[in-house]
């Protein structure tokens, strides 16, 4: 019988095989919640570290350390070492290529699309942990957007209310700089869904998200923009964002997601330039062996 590593390293060897030469691994944390972050049980949470005080303005949003920590996201210098470091590891090359795409002329390289198969494979955590880790980088200011509006969860995973934001945008009811949330975090803006409407899927597929894709693009060009979105497979208009984006992760949830459903999913996007997958919840035991320590090698699938 093989072993949970072999399995694991079986399983990597195919998914290269599906396009991505080594994908990156995320482990699964299972540590108790409460007791890690909150010391006695019922007791708030202290803020974790890089959370300040922000002042209440119709544009500030201060965000819940509880609620982040309760999702597993944590700012800059709190939560469990070997994650800060995976999500360390995962923005290096998204960044370098932000300034290096640019040099070829490819001026949406700060538009980062964080997508999946398939629902719940972490494309929420993986996009606000990567927002968080950004938000150390000395040359960008980061902007994490809920684009995923059929299921929005960041008002949630981060502890603000849900309020105007993305759908109300490209509805005319609102303007962008009016529904851009500043946080208590340094350097992190958010943009929420927005209102449900009836119509929000096609909204996002429509002709307003690309002039409003285009404009933060070239707006706000020091600005890396992190769009958590809906899962390529169960939408159409996944594959529509995806072809604004600069820049595709794309979280496979390991031991999760079936192989052919993997290989669809990067179909959908093959003619995309600048891909990245993203191995997450990877069993603690699947890192122990040869190779799969912390720091294993993340994969960038970058096909020009
Ligand atoms: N590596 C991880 N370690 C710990 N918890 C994780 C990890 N990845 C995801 N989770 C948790 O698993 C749950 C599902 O993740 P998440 O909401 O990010 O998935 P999703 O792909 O955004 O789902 P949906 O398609 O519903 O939007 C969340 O509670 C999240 O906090
Ligand atoms: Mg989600």
């Amino acid at each position: 019988m093989s072993t949970l590593i072999e399995q694991a390293m079986q399983r990597l060897e195919r998914l290269r095989g599906a396009g991505v030469n080594s994908p990156m691994a995320v482990p699964q944390e299972r540590r108790p919640i409460r007791s890690a972050e909150s010391g006695a049980e019922g007791r708030t949470a202290p803020p974790p570290t890089g959370l300040t005080s922000a002042s209440r303005t119709s544009k500030v949003v201060a965000l819940n350390a509880e609620a982040m920590a309760l999702a597993r996201v944590f700012p800059p210098g709190a939560g469990p070492a070997a994650q800060a470091s995976q999500f360390r590891i995962m923005k290096r090359p998204l960044i370098k290529n932000v300034a290096d795409l640019r040099q070829t002329g490819q001026m949406r390289s700060n538009l980062i699309m964080v997508t999946s198969a398939l629902a719940g494979e972490g494309k929420s955590f993986t996009a606000a942990n990567l927002a968080m880790s950004m938000t150390t980088e000395l040359d960008y200011t980061v902007l994490l957007v809920d684009a995923d509006i059929a299921r929005p969860s960041l008002a949630r995973m981060l502890g603000f209310e849900p309020n105007q934001g993305l759908l109300d945008v490209l509805e005319d009811k609102a303007a962008l700089q009016d529904v851009l949330l500043s946080t208590n975090i340094d350097k992190l803006s958010v943009l929420p869904s927005g209102t449900p409407r009836p119509r929000a899927t096609e909204l996002l597929a429509s002709d307003k998200m690309g002039e409003l894709v285009e404009e933060m693009a070239s707006r706000y060009p020091d600005r890396i923009i992190i769009f958590d979105s809906p899962p390529l497979l169960l939408t159409t208009e996944a594959s529509v964002l995806a072809s604004q984006m600069g820049q595709i992760v794309v979280v496979v949830k390991a031991d999760g997601t079936p192989q052919a459903a993997v290989q669809r999913a990067l179909s959908s996007i093959a003619s995309h330039p600048v891909k990245m997958m993203v191995l997450n919840q990877v069993h603690a035991k699947m890192m122990q062996g040869p190779g799969y320590g912390y720091g294993y090698s993340y994969g960038y699938g970058s096909e020009s």
